[in-house]
């Protein structure tokens, strides 16, 4: 979009002089996601090349829990967050001292963690996961019961396709929370349309859609089958963001902005790499422990 140039422009030469990676999540403003990145995907993605990264400094575009694994992963790096108030309802629903009561009350239960958590909790759990390999991350803990936090929909969605009975907890994204059942049936009537949601969504919402997914298992899903119209129950960038990528498919919002998410932008990532503000420190022995479970993750990959 013409407006952003100047920013666009002015960004990537400070990047290039600060030989700084950019990093932003498919949930950026297109702006953003296909003017100033140079790594772009789900969290997952995100935190594989954050551990696979060659720059010293890394500008990550998205939520807190986001550039503190990317830290983790990676902590020799300078990781920058251009607003340290990009939270996210899932990360701030659980502490570690709730995770130690869980734990307390289910001797011998290995933890798995949503990405969606904090440094801390992320010390506390055995293995993290993403909704990109939530199931295979459950089941290659080997045990027959697993803590699974705390994403209460992420957790009923991984059930309905594993023997292991998981012990869940009471968060959810604000975001996707906000998606009904009939908003959706509506949607699928009134558009003709297929449906693909994310798994933060209720399991009223996941029941109505045609394919459930990732942020990365959408945009396979769109490559594979090709559809003539979708509706993506998520957040608003992801359609904005495939538009390119699939000029044929016509993009029906329902969709729900993530506060959060759009708290990033051209300014201030620009003043991000000016001033190289905000960085993220982790104290070591938290590192040390949340890196173990993110290893554990990355070992079993997507
Ligand atoms: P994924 O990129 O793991 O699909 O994440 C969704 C999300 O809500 C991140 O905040
Ligand atoms: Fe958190 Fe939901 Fe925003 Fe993702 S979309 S960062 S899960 S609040």
């Amino acid at each position: 979009v013409p407006i952003h140039l100047p920013w666009i422009d002015a960004i990537n030469m400070l990047k290039q002089q600060r030989g700084a990676v950019i990093m932003a999540h498919s949930y950026q403003s297109p702006e953003i996601f296909h003017g100033v990145a140079d790594i772009t995907g789900d969290s997952l993605a995100l935190a594989q090349a954050a551990a696979d990264c060659d720059a010293d400094l890394i500008v990550l575009c998205g939520v807190h829990f986001m550039a503190e694994s990317a830290k983790i992963l990676a902590p020799d790096k300078t990781v920058l967050l251009p607003d340290l108030e990009a939270g996210c309802s899932l990360a701030s629903s659980i502490t570690a001292a709730d995770v130690r009561a869980l734990r307390a009350r289910h001797p011998g239960v290995p933890v798995v963690s949503y990405a969606n958590t904090s440094a801390a909790v992320k010390a506390e759990s055995d293995a993290i996961c993403t909704s990109a390999n939530a199931v295979q991350v459950v089941e290659s803990m080997g045990a027959a019961k697993v803590i699974f936090l705390p994403d209460q929909y992420l957790g009923k969605w991984v059930a309905g396709q594993t023997d292991v009975e998981l012990v869940l907890w009471n968060g959810t994204c604000e975001v996707h929370d906000q998606f009904t059942a009939q908003q959706v049936r509506h949607t699928r009537e009134q558009f003709d349309t297929l449906v693909v949601a994310h798994p933060e969504c209720s399991p009223e919402v996941l029941a109505e859609a045609d394919f459930v997914g990732s942020t990365s298992a959408m945009g396979r899903w769109l490559e594979k089958v090709q559809p003539a119209r979708v509706a993506m129950v998520t957040e608003c960038s992801m359609a904005d963001n495939l538009r390119d990528q699939f000029p044929q498919v016509e993009f029906i919002k329902p969709c729900n902005l993530c506060p959060h998410m759009k708290r990033i932008t051209l300014q201030n990532i620009h003043a991000c790499l000016r001033d190289l503000q905000h960085e993220i420190t982790i104290a070591p022995e938290v590192v040390t422990r949340a890196r173990a479970a993110l290893d554990r993750m990355l070992a079993v990959g997507r």
